[in-house]
């Protein structure tokens, strides 16, 4: 993390954002809420992004955090009054029932908003999120709305890349999965046949699954929805239905 000092000639103007639930850190942002800062309870500020091979950084969106990687936004916002709003819609359309013991798979987790959200469902015994950066992680445990994802038992966090860990998974392990990976171009793998083909393995019969696969402009004559359908059925998955708000797909085992 970069102290506002060391990176600017000039502090910037900050201003209070919000305190940590133990009172112990202070949360502060530019006038402009390009950044997070936390204050420490010895007065010490860092501004709360981070080079990991790429940057990645934390700002304010209508008030809440969102993650940044090389500029790019990692929770859709477009439609959405916050990234919260998003993740309790993409989880609602999992129609998960309210009785029953189901197993969660979280992957690319992010900030964890989407594995926060599933994991207030009564019904939900656990959620497995898998993420490939440490940066991320890091980035997660100074941010005051992911702090569930350290202190909820549900919840347990893997530092690892999804498309290896997958194939680590015992066969029929989960009842839902969220796949929120970054957009096709940055993360290939995460929508190839060999994924998907783990993925159907991974999953229960009759488990349901959201997929974000972000839309690609028509002009080109791509659709990226349609080739990931392609693949998922081929792999065996079924009932495909793409939301476009969410810009994703909901399928079943
Ligand atoms: C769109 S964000 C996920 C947002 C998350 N669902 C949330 O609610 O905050 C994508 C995340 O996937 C991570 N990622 C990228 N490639 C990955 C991979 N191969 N395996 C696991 N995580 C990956 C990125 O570091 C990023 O944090």
């Amino acid at each position: 993390m970069v102290n506002p000092k060391e990176s600017r000639n000039k502090e910037p103007k900050l201003k209070f954002y919000k305190k940590s639930s133990d009172g112990s850190l202070t949360y502060l942002t530019d006038l402009e809420e390009n950044f997070l800062f936390v204050q420490r309870l010895d007065g010490t500020i860092s501004r709360l992004d981070l080079f990991d091979q790429h940057y990645y950084k934390l700002r304010l969106y209508n008030g809440i955090p969102i993650l940044e990687v090389d500029g790019l936004r990692m929770q859709l916002v477009r439609d959405f009054k916050t990234p919260l709003d998003y993740a309790k819609e993409v989880v609602d359309g999992l129609k998960i029932q309210n009785k029953g013991k189901f197993h969660v798979f979280d992957s690319c987790m992010g900030l964890g908003y989407t594995a926060i959200e599933v994991s207030t469902r009564p019904s939900v015994a656990s959620v497995t999120s898998s993420e490939i950066s440490q940066a991320v992680i890091t980035l997660a445990k100074y941010n005051p709305y992911s702090e569930q994802l350290f202190t909820n038992k549900k919840i347990e966090i893997i530092n690892q890349d999804s498309f290896k860990f997958i194939k680590s998974i015992a066969d029929n392990s989960f009842d839902f999965v969220i796949h929120d990976p970054p957009r096709f171009s940055h993360a290939d793998e995460l929508y190839s046949n060999e994924f998907y083909q783990n993925l159907h393995r991974v999953c229960k019969k009759g488990a349901k699954i959201f997929h974000y696969v972000g839309s690609v402009g028509t002009k080109g004559g791509r659709s990226i929805e349609e080739e990931v359908i392609g693949r998922l059925l081929k792999a065996g998955f079924k009932n495909t239905i793409y939301v476009k708000k969410l810009q994703g797909l909901y399928f079943e085992k």
